[in-house]
């Protein structure tokens, strides 16, 4: 990696070990700054202490063990302590969804009343990394200003995190961008410098922009995947292949090849919230999202679609056994927040199917939600397969893709593959005797 250059070190906090904080408080530290991450789960840092992870993310426990060692990392559950000793404080909090749509800023302000609690005289630089609606900096500038209790001076900014799971240390490492959102030209060198050593075009705005940079870039970019799901459906209607019209599609430069692939959906903790979150803040200012609810319902959709389509072919549910392999919201990781597994397991059981669940690394997580009687977890894609008369795949690991699908149809009691990140060739599924569902092909 190319960030062995010089660099001025700072004293950093990361609030929030979470997918985001964790990362980049690795990654922080492997640039050479001295970071302590701070998370209030008890069990979560102590276990880092000893080197486990509270989540797989590839990658990312090199650099935590490497950085434990060398003094660069470590992890506090006091806050205070954190902030006290730091310079610039990074929030990584939690925002989750609220019903109404809205995010849960809670996190966030008291995270800023501990900065004013804490603020001892020196300068300190509040960042927010979490994905926040517009004017929350603004917000949490109020909030520390309120409850200070001296002058010291601060800042606030943003610096919204693009990473996306699975490739989050190497998307720390080679950003396409790091936008800064700064009201003071200190608060701008700062953070430049402390990413001086990443080769990346900084885009410098104020904090209301950087905010509203994060949620158009989730909210374009799962608007893309919806919009070449709706294709499909067409496609599926006029017996046209969607695979062919997003490769050729995605050669226009001004398209991109990327989030152009057809199938079962978005999932995950960033896209569903981030997408209600747009809408929820575009509303409250006064401008109704309609083409992101379209984006959403289309998401919806595409879950059910699914199961209906292997309904057409087995007919009847009640009682057929079927195997659902790749559990998390896409491969490279164990998260299954928003998975559209999630919605079509319970739509396979609402129909009285019995399954047999596998996925490489989510198997913990799923166990925890699926608590049904008619469900197996197995060890291995072969024993899931064992008996059933159909195969879903729900998430694209690389391990399904080497399977031995010969081995496989033998096992099956029916040979029917439904397949919904379109990751197998129809035609050579056929040729080895199975009935192929895909997405729009
Ligand atoms: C996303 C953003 O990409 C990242 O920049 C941001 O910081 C966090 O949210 P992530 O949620 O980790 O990252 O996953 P991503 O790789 O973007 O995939 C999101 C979902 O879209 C997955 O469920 C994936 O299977 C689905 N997807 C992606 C498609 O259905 N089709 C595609 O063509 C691409």
């Amino acid at each position: 990696m190319s960030h062995k250059k010089n660099i001025k070190v700072y004293n950093l906090c990361v609030v929030g070990a979470g997918h985001v904080g964790l990362v980049a408080a690795a990654c922080f530290s492997e640039l050479g700054h001295k970071v302590i991450c701070v998370d209030n789960d008890k069990k979560r840092v102590s276990a880092l202490r000893k080197e486990i992870m509270p989540f797989y993310e590839p990658q990312m426990a090199p650099l935590v063990k490497k950085n434990l060692k060398r003094g660069n990392l470590v992890f506090s559950t006091s806050l205070d302590e954190g902030i006290k000793k730091s310079d610039v404080i990074f929030v990584a909090v939690g925002t989750p969804p609220q019903a109404d749509g809205s995010a849960d800023l809670t996190s966030v302000e008291n995270v800023a009343r501990a900065v004013a609690k804490n603020l001892d005289g020196d300068y300190k630089l509040v960042i927010s990394k979490s994905t926040v609606p517009v004017q929350t900096g603004q917000r949490a500038k109020e909030t520390i200003y309120r409850y200070r209790k001296n002058n010291a001076e601060f800042d606030v900014a943003s610096n919204p995190e693009f990473l996306r799971e699975g490739k989050a240390v190497y998307d720390f490492f080679y950003p396409d961008r790091i936008v800064i959102g700064v009201e003071t030209k200190r608060a701008e060198t700062i953070l430049k410098e402390i990413y001086a050593t990443i080769d990346a075009p900084v885009i410098v705005t104020d904090i209301n922009t950087a905010e509203l940079i994060k949620h158009a870039s989730n909210s374009f970019l799962a608007t893309k995947i919806s919009f070449i799901n709706a294709v499909s459906r067409v496609c599926d209607l006029a017996g046209a292949d969607v695979s062919k019209v997003s490769l050729a599609m995605g050669l226009d430069k001004r398209i991109g090849k990327d989030f152009l692939d057809a199938g079962v959906g978005y999932g995950g903790f960033c896209f569903p919230k981030d997408l209600e979150a747009f809408i929820y803040i575009s509303k409250k200012l006064g401008y109704d999202f309609r083409l992101l609810k379209e984006a959403q319902n289309i998401n919806e959709e595409q879950r059910s679609y699914f199961v209906e389509k292997i309904k057409e072919h087995l007919w009847i549910l009640k009682g057929k056994k079927i195997a659902v392999l790749g559990l998390s919201f896409k491969p490279d990781t164990d998260d299954m927040r928003f998975a559209p597994a999630i919605d079509i397991i319970a739509a396979l059981l609402k129909e009285g199917a019995i399954l047999s669940l596998y996925d490489p690394q989510a198997r913990d997580e799923a166990q925890e939600l699926f608590k049904d009687k008619r469900i197996k977890f197995s060890k291995n894609s072969q024993e899931a397969l064992r008996g059933v008369d159909c195969v879903c795949f729900l998430t694209e690991w690389e391990e399904f893709k080497n399977l031995d699908f010969k081995k496989a149809k033998k096992a099956m009691a029916y040979p029917l593959v439904a397949d919904g990140r379109n990751m197998f060739q129809r035609d050579e599924l056929k040729a080895l005797g199975f009935e192929y569902i895909g997405m729009g092909r």
